[in-house]
């Protein structure tokens, strides 16, 4: 009886998640005798959605979301900077920074703090952020989690080229994607779909901010190619918001804006990596305008379940575009990534929805007639 039981649960019984540097060391750039800096990053949820299956009515069509906002920091950032804060202390380069419009900046100051619980009692993180652009709960997370946290009177772009300057010419570590130890780490959420799924998605579409993520899936895809695990690469689409769109124009947009404020750029660092990732997967990238990011937005917290920020929602905006180009086909497997957690942008979401609770009495019979039970 207890044999049986036993049997029947420990296929699916979780085991302790070493992180992804130690799930994936071999393919990793980290070296053996590293002190690894982790706090759980990886191993996140990759949820079939019937909702989007239901609405875009391909036959046959998978549709899964990869919900990246389950990672430490809420974000997929957490993947790269496992590896890029390791790699600083390994380094002796005890100071990090970067440029950030949110995510990165949250991510920073929390595997800095985890530098400094693993022994690195100098480890400190400085975050610059665009003045007034970043969501309230990426914000609280830097400061939390003790990061020098500064405001530049400047959009991302103008944050970046500044930190770009700052770590050139003194020891610190900069941990934007710039840094090919960001990339390493998150070239793993590539490994880890074929894992659950058991092969690549036929698609995989994404929100393409500085346009770090979408390099590093292609590398991630790219390397298990190369090492037999899987047969072919995914097709890649990429979504970019309308106001910020300096890719789908091609050119640089000087002020880029966005509801989306985590991909409000306007002049990505890894332009030319993503261009070379959508022409070798036969993919495209598209625009998406806020309205219909807020409308995928909406649509995943209340038809799915599944709370994302509005960044990672125009990754679902621009799945039903191609839905209605005619660029999904019967069968296919689509994977959208959910990159950063709703609860990250609260003001937007409460903006999102009309906030008027009923008013009522504080007994069961006022509560009852209230709701017309
Ligand atoms: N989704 C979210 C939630 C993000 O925070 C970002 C980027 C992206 C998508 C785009 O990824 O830049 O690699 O193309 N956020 C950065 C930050 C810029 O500073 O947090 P990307």
């Amino acid at each position: 009886m207890l044999k049986g039981l036993l049997a029947a649960l420990n296929p699916h019984k979780p085991k302790l998640w070493p992180g992804l540097i130690r799930a994936y060391r071999p393919l990793l750039s980290v070296a053996g005798g590293t002190k690894v800096i982790t706090l759980g990053e990886g191993n996140t949820p990759l949820v079939r959605s019937l909702a989007i299956e239901e609405r875009l009515k391909v036959s046959g069509l998978r549709v899964y979301l990869k919900f990246e906002g389950a990672n430490p920091s809420g974000s997929f950032k957490d993947r790269g900077m496992t590896t890029a804060i390791t790699q600083a202390m390994r380094r002796g380069l005890y100071t990090t920074i970067c440029a950030s419009t949110g995510n990165t900046s949250a991510s920073a100051a929390a595997y800095t703090a985890c530098a400094r619980a693993a022994g690195f009692d100098q480890a400190r993180c400085i975050v610059l952020i665009p003045d007034g652009y970043v969501a309230l709960g990426k914000l609280s997370q830097a400061l939390m989690y003790g990061a020098q946290v500064v405001q530049v009177a400047g959009n991302f772009d103008r944050a970046l080229n500044i930190v770009r300057e700052l770590s050139e010419t003194r020891p610190i570590a900069l941990v934007n994607s710039v840094n090919p130890d960001r990339i390493e780490g998150q070239k793993t959420a590539a490994f880890e779909l074929c894992d659950q799924l058991g092969q690549p998605p036929d698609i995989l579409s994404l929100p393409v901010g500085n346009a770090g993520n979408i390099s590093a899936y292609w590398k991630g895809f790219t390397e298990y190619r190369r090492l037999g695990l899987i047969a072919a690469r995914p097709t890649v689409f990429g979504f970019q918001a309308a106001g910020a769109a300096p890719i789908v124009l091609g050119y640089p947009v000087e002020n880029p804006e966005t509801i989306a404020t985590a991909i409000r750029i306007g002049n990505p660092a890894s332009w030319k990596t993503a261009l070379k990732a959508l022409s070798e997967s036969g993919g495209f990238i598209d625009s998406v305008t806020d309205e219909e990011i807020l409308e995928a937005y909406s649509f995943l917290h209340s038809a799915q379940g599944l709370g994302c920020e509005p960044a990672s929602a125009a990754s679902v905006a621009g799945l039903f575009k191609a839905a209605q180009m005619g660029k999904l086909f019967k069968g296919a497997t689509v994977v959208c990534v959910l990159t950063g957690n709703g609860l990250k942008d609260p003001e937007t979401a409460l903006k999102s929805v009309s906030f008027e609770p009923l008013k009522c009495p504080a007994d069961a019979t006022s509560v009852a007639e209230c709701l017309s039970l």
